[in-house]
């Protein structure tokens, strides 16, 4: 159910959860479920469930998923990224079949909410999506609370991190790793989101996204003081110079990563 909804069946719904990150999203889960790394899931921002849902379906019965939103308080919703609509997220939760006594919801500003109401509703969280508004303090405050509440072999997720459209999402994840004084560290970075984890973990979770399908995107590898990133980014910097069937490549890449895949796989020789 899965991985079918990672692939397929997240196409129809609305929002933002390309094809490289939820294979990313579905490695992690897969690895903690078989490390029986037990936890509660939680997204900040989650417009009509697009990734909240996959959150949901790894739950095992006695864990549960938080989403917070502002929902009916648009006012709020500084950068107008997204916009909330909680018909829309229930109905998507029902359509595939969530079991909502598992969900609990926070309609109103991440600003709003305390490390302790999220272990209160949920526990410590395995699984933290960043999603919600885009200014660099709202940013920085829900870095705070996924580091406050995130177990010891738990994942954060940060959506458009170096992304030059929404460039205050780096500059609050800046603030926020020049201060924060834990032990969690970033270990890759997807097409449009950031992971980061505890850095005894980090080896661990890299090489858990050493599939066949990632093994395509993987194009770069980068070691800091600190933490060694993988990339599974595709940037087409190079484009004005790069050969046509290279520009053709990266275009399927990016665009129909699944004909992409199939192409890659049956002409191997033909591709290289
Ligand atoms: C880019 S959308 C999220 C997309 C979603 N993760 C998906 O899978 O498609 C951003 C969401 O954040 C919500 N939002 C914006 N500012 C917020 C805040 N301060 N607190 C909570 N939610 C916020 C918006 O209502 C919107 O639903």
């Amino acid at each position: 159910m899965l991985w079918n909804y990672l692939r397929r069946d997240k196409k129809t719904v609305c929002g933002w959860l390309q094809r490289v990150d939820a294979e990313i999203i579905g490695s992690i889960l897969a690895f903690q479920h078989q490390n029986k790394i037990a936890g509660s899931c939680v997204e900040i921002g989650v417009h009509h469930g697009k990734s909240f849902i996959p959150l949901c379906m790894a739950l095992r019965n006695d864990e549960l998923a938080l989403c917070i939103d502002l929902f009916d308080e648009q006012s709020k919703n500084l950068d107008a990224s997204g916009k909330g609509d909680k018909a829309k997220f229930d109905k998507n939760l029902g359509r595939f079949r969530i079991d909502t006594s598992q969900v609990r919801v926070f309609a109103g500003s991440s600003v709003d909410v305390t490390p302790g109401y999220i272990l209160r509703q949920v526990g410590q969280v395995r699984f933290f999506s960043i999603d919600g508004g885009h200014w660099r303090s709202i940013v920085r405050n829900d870095l705070q609370l996924a580091e406050q509440t995130l177990s010891d072999g738990g994942v954060i997720a940060l959506d458009d991190y170096c992304r030059s459209d929404w460039p205050d999402v780096t500059y609050g994840y800046s603030l926020w790793q020049n201060e924060t004084k834990s032990d969690i560290v970033p270990f890759a970075s997807g097409s449009n989101k950031l992971y980061l984890c505890r850095k005894d973990h980090a080896p661990e979770y890299r090489a858990a996204l050493h599939t066949p399908y990632l093994a395509h995107y993987l194009n770069n590898s980068y070691k800091t003081e600190e933490a060694e990133i993988d990339s599974y980014r595709v940037e087409p910097f190079n484009q004005d110079e790069e050969r046509t069937k290279m520009a053709l490549e990266l275009a399927l890449k990016i665009f129909r990563p699944d004909i992409f895949f199939h192409l890659k796989n049956r002409f191997r020789r033909l591709l290289n």
